[in-house]
């Protein structure tokens, strides 16, 4: 099925199963925040499996559903898990519930990630406001046919809106929350990095490694939703440190993060309210 065709079905099926609702603001949960999804007060729950065109994700500590409620008294859509190219699907795929937040009418993206970093000022466990990222994955969601409400050639100038940074920066400093920024590397995974992937990431200007976001932030800018994008830093890069990095010493370390995330998030989309 084209990409076009497998967008209208999954956005029926939501536009059915939501009524009039709209959401103002869609957020993505990382690996280990499902928490924040509890929380949202009259929420409906819909499997990913349930959406036509959205198969379920494989990956441990990743939920896969999208909770569509009130958080802070603002209709939000949240997603919590996600896809991943490494999980071998492509990257239209991985940017279609973006999409779909576009179709319900979400105009802001607040994106959370695990990361690894790379900058020595970055100590984990802490949290990441993104500047900025690069496509290491050489993978892009916007290949193939121009979709309805899509350019061919977007531009990413400014995609992490300076608004909702500067807002973030100055809530995190009222809390007292450590909130670094920096740029944000997308490889494909899932292995993680070698010593020499790691020297080069650096290198060339990322302070932080991950195996997610870009692909729905490139959708997001393609519709226009404004993005907000915090990494979890959950570790220093591999071979950084002695010892082997493991998926669940990053869950754990994103467990610890989840409370300020939570309270980061909560901001930022209550400010959003009429
Ligand atoms: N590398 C890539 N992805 C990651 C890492 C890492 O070190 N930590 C969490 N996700």
């Amino acid at each position: 099925m084209s990409e076009a065709a497998t967008l209208e079905l999954a956005a029926d099926f939501l536009r059915h199963r939501v009524g009039d609702f709209k959401p103002r603001a869609a957020v993505v949960l990382g690996s280990g925040l499902a928490r924040v999804a509890e929380s949202v007060s009259s929420g409906d729950v819909i499997a990913f499996r349930e959406v036509p065109g959205l198969p379920d994700t494989s990956v441990a500590g990743h939920g896969g559903s999208l909770v569509v409620g009130s958080l802070e008294g603002v209709p939000v859509v949240i997603q919590t898990g996600r896809f991943h190219l490494y999980e071998g699907v492509n990257a239209a795929l991985v940017g279609l519930p973006v999409r779909l937040f576009a179709e319900l009418g979400a105009e802001v993206l607040v994106i959370t990630n695990a990361a690894g970093g790379l900058n020595p000022m970055l100590r984990p466990p802490t949290l990441m406001l993104i500047s900025d990222h690069i496509n290491y994955m050489w993978r892009n969601p916007l290949i193939g046919p121009v979709l309805k409400g899509e350019d061919r050639w977007p531009h990413l100038y400014s995609q992490y809106d300076s608004d909702l940074r500067a807002f973030t920066g100055k809530l995190a400093l009222e809390r007292g929350i450590r909130l670094q920024e920096g740029v944000y590397a997308g490889v494909l995974g899932p292995t993680y990095e070698t010593p020499a992937e790691i020297h080069m990431l650096r290198r060339s200007g990322a302070d932080a490694v991950g195996m997610s976001t870009v692909p729905e932030v490139i959708v997001a800018r393609a519709r226009g939703l404004r993005v907000l994008g915090i990494s979890s830093i959950t570790n220093v890069g591999a071979g950084m440190k002695a010892g082997t990095l493991s998926h669940s010493e990053v869950l754990a370390a994103s467990a610890s993060l989840a409370g300020d995330l939570e309270v980061l998030i909560r901001g930022v989309v209550g400010q959003l309210a009429d």
